[in-house]
């Protein structure tokens, strides 16, 4: 095993085995991009819209003639985009067909504690858990994955993760692209490296981050291009990553439209040419292309630095995403509308309403110099109250921070006004070395005094150690119960 020294982001070492770095290298766009298939639903009498999830262990080919091993959902690997509307009861029947325990959660998702799919709500393996919700906020882009405490990121390594979208009546009134997988593509962006068939778990990782892998993929796909037949494509970019943060934008540097955040979509659109997602945010963007043309997008390394500005070949942190390639003819697309979320404000509360200040240091070692346990209860929030909580990032590693069940509004980052793309409803912030990040949060239920809810930093080897808390939200005056034993589920 080599060790490559410490040159980079100070105290933080590289190491890598001596394993051939030929693999390392240029992606060669020769795969066209898979696109996850939209899941198939029943609607039962009482009107509820019902998906199946079965999480199986199976083998990709990710390269021709390879079999990896691999989880995924339904099929080998990730999983199909579930798409609901708002107003719609939804459920969604959860096999576990793996030989251990999971659990999937909905990120980003409004819905009881008990339906939440966090550390609580463990599907034991050969068993199944049907969650239930009514959903009951804007449309978005939002995901789900496991969430076992102490194997988020094994999990999610493997292969476990797809898309949830979410629509409303304006969002389907729009003249955004709404055509998935033609114009409006869901692109999930993860790294990877390969240890002959296997995925690399970790023998080459910055120790601090957790695995950092030696290229990317998209939706599943090494070498991916996306053929375009219209003016105008959106793209739904997630960051399904473990531990990279990407800054995607385009080679030639073009600008492209910021329609929607985590959460839904933005007041008016921003024209931009880069935009930064930590582990687990979403950015809709939309890109206009040229007759015949082929683009790039690529991430490029981030300014603000995170320690891993330089890759395991000595490179900088760049990368080859997804290659568009335009038709000779394309459809015309309607301009951008100058106008998307119907509501100015979001729904979204402003500091001035808030009854309640905290404050959360993140360091690796926990969040408020304590580690996760799973019988704590470490906040109790007041339903259908507003709070501003301080995320402070003291430490000398970069870190994310992540709340289940509430979006948020991103008041200011060290005191200053939040860079556009964190002016969108969001449930995922990058706090960096050094920074401190505010942010105003309403809880609007259901109360549940003994189920918590999770907020944790979304590097999911942090998470995993134990950067995460519970919160429960109860009714005004009433205490937090106990969690209830687990063990065994
Ligand atoms: Cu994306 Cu608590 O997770
Ligand atoms: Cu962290």
């Amino acid at each position: 095993v080599g060790v490559f020294g410490a040159a980079v982001g100070g105290s933080l070492a590289w190491w890598w085995t001596s394993a051939d770095i030929s693999t390392v290298g240029k992606v060669r766009f020769a795969d066209e991009l898979a696109v996850p298939p939209l899941a198939r639903s029943t609607v039962d009498r009482d009107g509820t819209r019902v998906f199946d999830l079965r999480m199986r262990a199976g083998t990709t080919e990710f390269r021709k003639g390879v079999a990896t091993p691999t989880w995924g959902f339904d099929g080998s690997h990730l999983g199909p985009t579930l798409r609901a509307k708002r107003g719609e009861r939804v459920a969604v029947r959860v096999r576990n067909a793996l030989d251990e325990a999971s659990s999937v959660h909905w990120h980003g998702m409004h819905l009881p504690a008990a339906m939440d799919g966090g550390p609580h709500q463990t599907v034991a393996a050969g068993s199944a858990w049907t969650p239930r919700w009514t959903v009951d906020q804007p449309a978005a882009t939002l995901w789900y994955h496991p969430h076992p405490h102490g194997a988020t990121e094994r999990h999610v390594r493997r292969g476990l993760a797809g898309m949830f979208l979410l629509d409303d009546e304006d969002s389907e009134r729009l003249k955004l692209p709404k055509t998935y997988g033609v114009d409006d593509l869901p692109v999930m962006v993860q790294d990877v490296t390969f240890d002959g068939a296997e995925f690399d778990h970790g023998h080459r990782f910055l120790a601090n981050s957790g695995f950092l892998g030696e290229r990317t993929m998209v939706n599943g796909t090494l070498d991916p291009y996306a053929e375009v037949r219209d003016e105008r494509v959106r793209l739904r970019l997630l960051n399904a990553s473990t531990a990279r943060i990407y800054t995607f934008g385009f080679a030639d540097d073009r600008p492209f439209a910021l329609v929607g955040t985590d959460g839904g979509l933005l007041p008016e659109p921003a024209s931009m040419d880069r935009v930064q997602l930590s582990l687990g945010e979403r950015a809709e963007i939309v890109v206009t292309v040229r007759p015949g043309e082929r683009t790039v997008l690529r991430s490029y390394p981030w300014r603000q630095g995170n320690g891993w500005e330089r890759r395991f070949d000595g490179g900088d942190d760049s990368f080859d995403v997804l290659q568009l390639r335009a038709a000779e003819r394309l459809r015309p697309s309607p301009a951008v509308p100058a106008r998307l979320a119907a509501d100015p404000g979001l729904g979204l509360p402003e500091a001035g309403d808030a009854v309640r200040a905290r404050h959360f240091e993140l360091r690796r070692s926990g969040i408020n110099g304590r580690p996760m346990a799973m019988d704590r209860i470490d906040r109790t929030v007041t339903r259908g109250t507003t709070e501003v909580w301080t995320l402070r990032n003291a430490g000398d590693m970069t870190h994310n921070f992540h709340v289940h069940d509430a979006e948020f509004r991103v008041l200011d980052v060290d005191g200053k006004r939040p860079e556009r793309a964190l002016r969108g409803r969001k449930d995922t912030v990058a706090v960096p070395t050094g920074s401190t990040v505010r942010i105003a949060l309403r809880f609007d239920g259901p109360p549940d005094p003994d189920i918590p809810y999770m907020y944790h930093c979304h590097l999911l080897s942090h998470e995993d150690l134990g950067m995460m808390g519970q919160f429960v939200v109860v009714e005004k005056g009433r205490r937090a119960g106990a969690v209830p034993d687990h063990a065994g589920h």
